[in-house]
């Protein structure tokens, strides 16, 4: 069914300069693992093990990441310290990884469209790596794999945001299908606080139907001037079907100084304190 996720990860991430002056964004690590690889660990737990990245100029901290490094594996062999790697080689192992460059940074639907060559005419998931999503039982995109079985149309997480930062996300107006489950029928990216058609604002997790990319072709540029890719699911939603979903779990934007901070205290706690 769903084999590939897409993870766009081309931006430049400026709220975290200097840090992302040469490193990516994404390499950030929240305690002692990268926010990328939370994200691919949360797509392999839903089965997407085909994983393509949209990566720019930058990026190439990440290709290693996901390599093996067997001059390190050498070094630390006996030392005791072989199981801090070992999910990482574990995850390696499970994964195919390939590979595009988004040439500009032209928004979030162009990285999309950038990635068409990886995924072809199927379903699949997007992830962006920098909402960092933790729940107590199944992930988010697992429960959204199952709802994509269920309705087999394209699916966005949302959550509900505050007035004072709903002008950060884009924002789904919807009927309600049942319990946290929405058909959409608006979107609006960035509105303003009384353009605003609801407090659901869309996470960084998308299931996608392939026609995406024909629509996206036929979007024009919208906010910032950038391809938005909340443009090309409202043309989607009016065509077919796209659902909301409130997903369960907890979610922290840590493209975000904030955010990223408040991820790091709780998977201390939930994991590394935990787990020591
Ligand atoms: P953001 O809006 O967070 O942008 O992109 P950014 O460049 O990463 O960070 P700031 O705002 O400058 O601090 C959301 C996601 O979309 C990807 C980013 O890599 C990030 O994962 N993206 C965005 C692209 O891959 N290409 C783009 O042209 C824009």
């Amino acid at each position: 069914m769903i084999q590939k996720c897409l993870f766009p990860v081309a931006g430049y991430g400026t709220r975290f300069l200097p840090a992302t002056k040469s490193s990516p964004k994404e390499m950030l690590p929240v305690v002692n693992k990268p926010l990328i690889e939370y994200a691919v660990e949360e797509a392999v737990d839903a089965g997407l093990t085909r994983v393509g990245f949209v990566t720019g100029r930058g990026k190439r901290a990440i290709e290693d990441h996901f390599d093996i490094n067997y001059e390190l594996e050498d070094q630390i062999r006996g030392t005791g310290k072989e199981d801090l790697i070992h999910p990482t080689r574990e995850l390696i192992g499970a994964c195919e990884f390939s590979y595009t460059r988004q040439k500009e940074m032209k928004g979030l639907g162009n990285a999309v469209l950038t990635g068409e060559t990886l995924i072809g005419d199927e379903p699949f998931a997007v992830v962006l790596a920098d909402d960092l999503c933790i729940t107590d039982g199944e992930g988010v995109l697992m429960q959204m794999v199952k709802l994509f079985r269920q309705f087999r149309c394209s699916i966005v997480a949302v959550e509900e945001v505050s007035d004072d930062h709903i002008h950060q996300y884009g924002v789904v107006a919807g009927e309600l299908v049942k319990d946290g489950i929405y058909r959409v029928t608006d979107m609006v990216e960035k509105p303003t606080r009384d353009q605003a058609p609801s407090n659901l604002g869309i996470i960084g997790r998308y299931i996608l139907t392939p026609n995406i990319f024909d629509v996206l072709r036929d979007t024009l540029p919208g906010k910032n001037g950038e391809l938005q890719i909340t443009d090309a699911l409202k043309a989607q939603a009016q065509e077919g079907c796209v659902l909301a979903y409130r997903f369960k779990g907890r979610r922290f934007d840590c493209g975000s100084i904030d955010g990223f901070v408040e991820a790091t205290n709780h998977c201390y706690e939930k994991f590394y304190k935990a787990g020591s």
